[in-house]
């Protein structure tokens, strides 16, 4: 199946993975029980994207806002980031799987931020696959950090602001290193982005499903990758252009 759908397969998927507290709570669960499983769900996941061939997956996995809920779940959410690296880590080395993050760096805890670069540096060398990690993520906060850094070079003769585009300015963001992501999926039914890759994905193909987190499954993934495959991607040229631009590949180098 991975091969008929190849052409029509996202090559950077961000993922919103929501949903894990409302999953525990159906159970008569703590929600830090629906984070757990959610974590279990992640590798499901990155599994799945190997078989469909997606070499670039990012998942919002901690955002700048989710400071503010209980500091035990939070503290639960930070232990669970460090199984997990524990965990995974030499999975992603065996499998050519490079780990990065986007967010605020400096603003995670120091043990997780040790064990963060120790997963990177391990993996630096992989080229196979890419997995992006949104810790202390936030598109506002990523946007006010670009522009303060564009403004240093602006003022110290590094940048010339009537010459700035948007290749310079992305250049500046946390994704530098990573293509826009083509399709954002959100899970537990909320259709908003909750400031996740908002400039990034301005052209993002957006697929909500009300399947909680822990329950996104193989099936459910490749359900996303088809409605995917399914959308016509204008980039603001009409439907006609678009078809014109498609014919068989050959016959438009001819
Ligand atoms: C997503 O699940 C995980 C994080 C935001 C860390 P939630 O914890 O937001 O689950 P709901 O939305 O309360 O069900
Ligand atoms: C978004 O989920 C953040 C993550 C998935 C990490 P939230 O559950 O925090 O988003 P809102 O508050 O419902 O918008
Ligand atoms: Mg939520």
């Amino acid at each position: 199946m991975a091969s008929e759908m190849s052409k029509d397969i996202p090559r950077h998927v961000g993922i919103i993975m929501d949903g894990n507290g409302r999953w525990a709570k159906r159970r008569g669960k703590p929600r830090l029980h629906g984070h757990r499983n959610g974590v279990v769900n992640v590798r499901r996941v990155l599994d799945e994207a190997k078989v469909l061939k997606i070499p670039y997956i990012t998942l919002f996995a901690f955002s700048v806002e989710n400071w503010n809920r209980p500091p035990a779940e939070v503290r639960g959410l930070m232990a669970l980031l460090r199984e997990f690296l524990r965990r995974e880590t030499k999975t992603m080395v065996k499998e050519n799987i490079r780990l990065r993050v986007i967010g605020d760096f400096g603003g995670l805890p120091p043990k997780v931020q040790a064990m963060l670069t120790k997963s990177m540096e391990d993996t630096k060398e992989n080229n196979g696959r890419h997995l992006s990690l949104a810790l202390n993520y936030g598109s506002r906060a990523e946007t006010i950090e670009a522009v303060k850094r564009y403004a240093e070079l602006a003022r110290s003769g590094e940048a010339n602001p009537d010459e700035l585009d948007w290749q310079q300015f992305a250049s500046l963001l946390y994704t530098s290193e990573l293509p826009d992501p083509d399709l954002i999926i959100r899970t537990s039914g909320e259709s908003r982005l909750s400031n996740f890759l908002l400039l990034q994905g301005a052209y993002a193909e957006i697929y909500v499903t009300p399947v909680l987190w822990p329950e996104f499954n193989e099936k459910e993934f490749r359900k996303a990758v088809e409605f995917y495959g399914l959308r016509e991607r204008r980039f603001g040229k009409t439907g006609e252009q678009i078809k014109a631009e498609q014919p068989e590949p050959e016959e438009a180098k001819c």
